[in-house]
């Protein structure tokens, strides 16, 4: 088996091959949020830790809660433990999680206020999370992927603005609009800074990263393009120019539609897939540009049964005639019970 993955050049990591467009009869899987609360085992080292930000920054405990869901559950990649939102505060942003409601920063008030963010992140506040992607590296088996990952520059700019999570992103749209100069400032710090955070994230020894713009459906097309196209597309560039032929998969959650234009402009080698996707379109209109991943309701996955087999079995026929990633469309739900995980497992690999 290893020879055989060896000799073709895309070596022995399920995921990277199908990164590498690949098709895998058995698709390689992992959960977005697979380290989270719905595990005993990561909310006793959370216990441990105090708050949320000290587990993010302590490479010991870090390390531990990213192999827990790859030690039980056997996921093909492990994904770094840390937060989109570490980048605001290397920054010099003011940030801090409310138990059971979110995270909370200083919002940004107005074009001055956004043009006060400073330029370069710091980055001997980020070394203890490069220092976990090492730990885990060195832990994780020969077949299993290590994904690192930051926010997008639109997403992340949504928090910095309102201060915490918005349902319609109204404070981050309205600023965009009113000062789009100020903020296409707090936009390109946010690209350089998240270019040399990844490209430590890969030199410590990630295998692949991914971008997460959960907001990117907010957007509407024009500005679609300037806060969540262009940025993400020069950010892969500066990234592909310090790490050549580095992998990143894209998540431009609720870009729907919007999506083929997405791959097509930022070179991702790979997309990630919202539940409310059309199923048809995204085989025809993006599979068959890049590999994709995800889509599972995480909904269905919570409620089990029947209704979860029959969205694994509907994921699988959509999509796993090609290079595809089986994984959800958003993050797993604190309360979804560890028996479905176990279900939805047995059904994708058939055992
Ligand atoms: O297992 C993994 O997926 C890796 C770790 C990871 C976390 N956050 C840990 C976390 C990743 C990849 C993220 C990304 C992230 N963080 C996103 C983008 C993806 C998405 O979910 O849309 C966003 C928007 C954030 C910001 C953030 N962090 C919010 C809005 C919240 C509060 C909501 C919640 O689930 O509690 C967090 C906290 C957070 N990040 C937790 C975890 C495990 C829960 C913290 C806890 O233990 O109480």
């Amino acid at each position: 088996m290893e020879e055989a993955g060896k000799t073709d050049g895309l070596g022995i990591k399920p995921l990277l091959r199908v990164l590498g467009r690949q098709h895998e009869a058995v698709p390689p899987v992992w959960m977005m949020r697979q380290a989270g609360r719905y595990l005993p085992e990561y909310r006793a080292v959370r216990e441990k830790a105090g708050g949320f930000l000290d587990l993010c920054f302590n490479p010991t405990l870090a390390t531990e809660v990213t192999l827990q869901p790859v030690r039980r559950f056997g996921f093909d990649a492990a994904i770094l433990f840390s937060d989109i939102l570490v980048i605001p505060l290397a920054l010099g942003r003011k940030l801090w999680f409310v138990e059971g409601e979110g995270p909370r920063l200083e919002p940004l008030a107005d074009a001055e206020a956004l043009l006060s963010v400073r330029q370069e992140a710091d980055q001997k506040l980020l070394a203890p999370i490069y220092e976990t992607v090492r730990r885990v590296k060195s832990e994780l088996g020969s077949t299993t992927t290590l994904i690192g990952f930051c926010g997008a520059p639109w997403t992340v700019a949504t928090y910095m603005v309102a201060g915490q999570g918005t349902p319609d992103q109204a404070p981050a749209k309205n600023l965009a609009g009113q000062a789009p100069e100020a903020f296409q400032y707090i936009i390109d710090c946010l690209v350089d800074a998240s270019v040399d955070y990844l490209a430590r994230q890969l030199e410590a020894g990630a295998d692949a990263v991914q971008i997460f713009d959960t907001w990117a459906g907010s957007l509407p097309p024009q500005d679609f393009e300037r806060w969540c196209v262009q940025p993400t597309k020069r950010l892969i560039a500066k990234l592909r120019a310090r790490r050549p032929g580095a992998k990143v998969i894209g998540f431009p959650r609720g870009a729907g539609k919007n999506i083929p234009r997405y791959v097509d402009e930022t070179g991702v080698d790979a997309v990630s897939l919202e539940s409310g996707i059309d199923r048809g379109f995204a085989r025809e209109q993006i599979q068959s540009r890049v590999p994709v991943q995800g889509n599972v309701d995480p909904l269905l996955l919570r409620a089990g049964g029947g209704a979860l087999d029959r969205e694994v079995d509907d994921v699988l026929n959509a999509f796993s005639s090609g290079p595809f990633i089986f994984n959800l469309g958003h993050g797993i739900l604190p309360d979804t019970p560890i028996a479905h995980v176990e279900r939805m497992l047995k059904r994708v690999r058939g055992r």
